[in-house]
């Protein structure tokens, strides 16, 4: 196995000729030679926010119960991700994970496997000061927590709910409880973004959170989504920079797609261009809904049915081998940049960020 830097971010991957189906074992290899070690499981599609650039005000039509996988099949799908499939972090998303009853007794049965893979949890942050420390005790050791702005009239505008007080004892709470790093996923409106990311990261570092800003992707239900109107990470940068003394962080990336600046007087911040400078050829994630359909790209236009294979009575070797032809099928790239890109059915909510 070598590692190849590609000017970005670097992903382990194997050097040989493709063959025509994916390996019967082995890492979790795609035709490209990368690797996936990263798995995204959405725990389900709904949420109490209405993001603007992520769902309508009157939400969505929610997966039926009867669809979603019990939590016996997913616990069965992450230790073979885990024991089968070289899966090394699993990180539990939405729509909100929060909103789920069994995250704690997900996250503990994750924790139990082994080789135990690292445990992260993106959440908009609403209730989880009430968990905080149970999510920790079950094993979760890092948090993202979705916040696009600290101003009040702001965050209700843009969530469609007036809850900041709630998201912000929601960071404190996991600062408090002992999850670190606690980093904040920032995803910016367009018209007052750059006002709201000067002062995101000013509270950021006064908290000692690490904010990460998103470029807003062609993700949103009502596929509204319009070229050239999102902030660019150029944009970001450059307002940044007025405000605060940044230098570029050297040290090795891995595959993490964020651009990570050191601020002046401490603390960092970090760009993630998901549009602008795409890092799909350092790509190292798989993805699970929470209706059990594997997905080998957040714009796949296609998906492999886990969920009814295994309640068609699939033994463990024909859910990895599934598995394994989903992510070996992985396109090159996203291709939003390409005059024919085509944005999947499915919203980022019932897909898992
Ligand atoms: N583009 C970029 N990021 C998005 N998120 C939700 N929708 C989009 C989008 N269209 C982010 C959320 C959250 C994570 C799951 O994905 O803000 O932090
Ligand atoms: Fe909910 Fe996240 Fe979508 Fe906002 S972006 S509505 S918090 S799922």
């Amino acid at each position: 196995m070598t590692v190849v830097g590609l000017g970005l971010p670097s992903v382990a991957t194997i050097s040989s000729a493709p063959a025509t189906s994916a390996p019967a074992d082995g890492p979790l290899i795609d035709t490209f030679g990368r690797i996936a070690t990263d798995l995204r499981v959405s725990l389900t599609d709904r949420c109490n926010l209405r993001c603007t650039y992520c769902m309508p005000a009157e939400g969505l039509d929610w997966l039926e119960s009867d669809r979603l996988l019990r939590p016996a099949e997913l616990t069965r799908l992450l230790r073979i991700a885990v024991t089968r499939l070289g899966i090394t972090s699993v990180r539990f998303t939405g729509g909100e994970p929060l909103v789920a009853k069994h995250l704690e007794d997900v996250i503990a049965a994750t924790s139990s496997l082994r080789p135990r893979p690292e445990i992260t949890l993106t959440t908009n942050g609403v209730g989880l000061a009430r968990r905080a420390e149970a999510l920790k005790r079950a094993g979760l050791r890092r948090i993202n927590v979705s916040l696009d702005t600290v101003d009040p009239t702001r965050f209700a505008a843009i969530t469609r709910r007036d809850r900041l007080s709630d998201v912000l004892a929601g960071l404190a709470a996991a600062k408090a409880a002992g999850l670190d790093p606690v980093k904040v996923n920032a995803v910016l409106d367009p018209e007052t973004g750059l006002d709201d990311a000067v002062a995101l990261l000013r509270f950021c570092l006064e908290h000692g959170y690490q904010l990460r800003i998103i470029e807003q992707m062609p993700l949103d239900a009502g596929h509204a989504w319009e070229r050239g109107r999102a902030l660019s990470a150029d944009d970001i940068l450059a307002t940044l920079q007025q405000h605060f003394d940044l230098t570029p962080d050297t040290a090795p990336r891995g595959s993490a797609p964020a651009e990570l600046w050191q601020v002046g007087g401490g603390g960092t911040v970090g760009i993630i261009a998901s549009v602008s400078h795409a890092f799909c050829s350092a790509c190292d994630r798989t993805r699970l809904t929470a209706d059990g359909q594997v997905r080998n790209c957040l714009f796949a236009r296609q998906e492999t049915d886990l969920r009814l294979l295994m309640r068609s009575g699939a033994d463990d070797a024909a859910v990895e081998a599934a598995w394994r032809a989903a992510m070996w099928a992985k396109a090159a790239g996203h291709g939003i940049n390409d005059p024919g890109f085509v944005q999947p059915d499915r919203p980022m909510s019932a897909i898992g960020g």
